[in-house]
């Protein structure tokens, strides 16, 4: 069964997304690391202050094309729920690797970032060596994937800059259109058909495709977008969580 929640507010949070008071101004890496620790001890981090990690070109975009912390590290919690500490996840579509920076942070995962743009591979490196946390980022697209090695795969509504004006995409260093859009969500929907029973998925704004009929939707939980978990199979994992919630 399925549950609409919805959106939590994060022990600690100001309501306003503002730093809490207190919080570290990250401008040394003494201060960065301050917040790779108070993500991994569960405590808030605001955006603002995560993203002072970026270049400010990366800052800029970051409210319309990265996940907010708080929505990292429940998609995260949602991947990895009832695996060990060796499984895998993978973001399609890493950016500048905030999504996948938090969930290194705060999940017990090996994470692995595909991102097609080479210029954010190395932006999302330096952040991850900046904060100290070890994420795989590599630049290639799907095609370049195993999905019989993935446990968990999150989707921030990667290809949906295909259909964005040229003023709302992050650059024009790729190739963007709607023939790219429409590969890209084809071979999304046919890396999730050949996944292994029990891979979860978090889409996060959808993908822009439709999920194949042998996924479940476990849970979904409004945020500033929806959030939503797919468990391939039929296996019982989404019993936990949704036990969690009640
Ligand atoms: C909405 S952003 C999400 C970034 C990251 N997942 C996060 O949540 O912070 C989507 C990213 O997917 C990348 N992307 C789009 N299509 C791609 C493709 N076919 N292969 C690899 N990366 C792609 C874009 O360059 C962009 O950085």
């Amino acid at each position: 069964m399925m549950r609409v929640l919805p959106r939590r507010q994060s022990p600690g949070s100001a309501a306003n997304g503002e730093p809490s008071p207190g919080a570290p101004a990250a401008s040394s890496p003494r201060d960065l690391r301050t917040i790779t620790r108070t993500l991994q001890s569960g405590g808030s981090v605001a955006d603002r202050e995560f993203d002072e990690v970026f270049p400010s070109e990366i800052r800029r975009v970051s409210k319309a094309h990265w996940t907010p912390v708080e929505v990292a590290r429940r998609a995260a919690e949602l991947l990895t729920d009832g695996h060990g500490a060796d499984s895998t996840i993978l973001d399609i579509g890493a950016g500048a690797g905030k999504f996948c920076i938090v969930a290194a942070a705060t999940a017990l995962a090996r994470v692995r970032g595909i991102e097609h743009r080479e210029s954010l591979v190395d932006v999302a490196r330096t952040a991850a060596s900046r904060l100290g946390v070890d994420v795989d980022f590599v630049r290639g697209t799907l095609e370049d994937e195993d999905p019989s090695v993935i446990d968990g795969l999150y989707l921030f509504n990667p290809f949906a800059e295909n259909l964005c004006s040229p003023r709302d995409r992050v650059d024009d260093t790729v190739e963007l259109n709607l023939d790219r859009f429409w590969r890209d969500v084809a071979a999304t929907e046919r890396f999730l058909r050949a996944a292994r029973p029990g891979t979860r998925v978090v889409t996060y704004c959808g993908f822009g495709g439709s999920m194949p009929g042998d996924y479940v939707l476990t849970l979904r939980e409004r945020w500033s977008s929806v959030l939503e978990l797919w468990v391939k199979g039929h296996e019982r994992a989404d019993a936990p969580l949704l036990r969690r919630q009640a």
